[in-house]
């Protein structure tokens, strides 16, 4: 199955107060139609149903603004305990179900500059994982407009990313003055993330910002000082973007979280929550480790995003 096909039983996605209404107007118009049985009229177009819906009333739109928070609230639920299924051919979980926020290869406008960051087909093949880190996640994407929203979480700052990907978070951090960040993957995803750095390159070319993209595996990480090449240093910040769908990836990062940090580590995670078993495991993990808040993005930062998705502040517990 391809990379990107979506999984029937998945829990659909939830309808607008506009598509609520036009799905009314349009069974008031097929019910009209069998009545008739006038073949020549044709449906509204959607055009139309956005013109008239702009047109009710606010009370006339309430109705149809309560079916769409209804139906928020039965997405959410089901997503909760929604397990993507496992492809036969090559035994890894289907991931890919759409993308919430619009995302153009070639021109994702990031505070005062355009970026472009490739992706490449996502075999589906490599290793457990299934080779994701060659696609821009909807993580990474909030994580990006967090980080432009609040720029301080990464300026000046040592910064080391798991799970980097296509680079985008990271090329983010050094556009918006990161001290250094340290951008990590499995070797496969290394090529496609430095080709992404050079191509973004010429963003923080006048500055002193060091980028550079190193192997680390949850399972077997490199020590910190062996990741960062000083002997007397430590990340002030450590970001997380989408890594969290897989139960058997859970326990080794984890791990690698617990690694990399020190009590003064500010850790950014974002996630998409995909599955029951997990999300409660990771949810479970990390609260045990660190002090955890789900930041409200829309109050803190002016961003919205959909309640599946999640922003989390960590610090180290202190022991
Ligand atoms: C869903 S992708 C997210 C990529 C990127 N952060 C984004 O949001 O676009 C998950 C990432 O975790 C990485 N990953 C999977 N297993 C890993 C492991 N054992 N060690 C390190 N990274 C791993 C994948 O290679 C991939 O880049």
């Amino acid at each position: 199955m391809s990379s990107d096909a979506r999984d029937p039983n998945a829990p659909k996605k939830p309808l607008t107060a506009l598509d609520f209404y036009a799905q009314a107007a349009r069974r008031k118009e097929d019910a009209a139609k069998d009545v008739t049985a006038d073949d020549t009229q044709t449906q509204a177009s959607s055009e139309l149903y956005e013109l008239e819906f702009n047109n009710l009333s606010d009370a006339e739109k309430a109705t149809w603004y309560k079916l769409a928070r209804r139906d928020k609230i039965r997405y959410k639920k089901e997503m909760a305990t929604y397990e993507p299924p496992v492809d036969s051919s090559s035994g890894c979980r289907l991931l890919l179900m759409g993308r919430f926020f619009p995302f153009d290869s070639e021109g994702i406008p990031f505070a005062d500059t355009t970026l472009t960051i490739k992706e490449t087909q996502n075999s589906c093949h490599i290793g457990e994982d299934g080779g994701t880190g060659l696609n821009v996640w909807d993580g990474a994407q909030l994580l990006l407009r967090y980080i432009e929203k609040v720029p301080n979480i990464v300026k000046n700052k040592r910064v080391i990313e798991l799970g980097s990907g296509c680079g985008i978070v990271g090329v983010a951090a050094a556009i918006c003055g990161c001290k250094e960040v340290i951008m990590t993957d499995l070797a496969y995803a290394l090529p496609l993330m430095r080709e992404n750095v050079d191509i973004n390159r010429v963003a923080w070319k006048d500055t002193d910002v060091v980028v550079s993209c190193k192997e680390c595996d949850w399972f077997q990480p490199p020590p910190v000082d062996e990741l960062l090449g000083h002997y007397d240093s430590k990340a002030d910040v450590l970001l997380v973007a989408d890594c969290v769908w897989l139960s058997s990836l859970i326990a080794p990062l984890l791990r690698t979280l617990k690694l990399y940090t020190t009590e003064s580590t500010d850790v950014f995670i974002t996630y998409q929550q995909r599955g029951k078993e997990a999300h409660d495991l990771f949810m479970e993990g990390i609260h045990n480790l660190f002090d955890v808040v789900d930041v409200d993005t829309l109050k803190e930062a002016d961003l919205a995003k959909p309640d599946v998705f999640h922003l989390l502040h960590c610090k180290r517990k202190v022991s």
